[in-house]
């Protein structure tokens, strides 16, 4: 049960907000996510966040990576779609990776509450 949390500069606070909300959900799982998202969730929740490189320095490559090999079973990746972004190129291929290995990518808010409920009802969670 391993899921991974991302969010651009401009929606950290969004994504910061929905894992307070769901702060006792997602502590029963293994989490990921990029090296600033990580540190921001760690500083403002009790949750233990594995932290990969940050993501223009490829940390949406290495979770990617985990997509890949079947570790990682759902993605919350809050993009702010108004800005450029350097790391545009791993952005997509993130995007993709999920898409071959039918792993679920909420890249907004009201698609990542369906995604949490969704893993909840699976694994039979509060
Ligand atoms: P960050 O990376 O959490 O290190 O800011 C997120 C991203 O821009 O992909």
């Amino acid at each position: 049960m391993r899921i991974a949390l991302i969010a651009h500069d401009e929606k950290k606070d969004d994504l910061i907000g929905f894992a307070r909300n769901h702060e006792a959900r997602l502590a029963q799982f293994d989490l990921i996510a990029t090296g600033t998202t990580g540190a921001r969730l760690m500083d403002a929740t009790d949750l233990d966040v594995e932290r990969k490189a940050s993501g223009p320095l490829g940390g949406d490559m290495m979770i990617g990576a985990e997509v890949a090999t079947g570790d990682c079973e759902a993605i919350v990746f809050i993009r702010d779609v108004l800005t450029a972004q350097p790391h545009e190129p791993d952005i997509s291929a993130l995007m993709r990776i999920c898409d071959v290995h039918d792993v679920p990518l909420a890249t907004n808010l009201s698609t990542a509450e369906h995604v949490i409920d969704g893993l909840a009802a699976e694994h039979d969670l509060d």
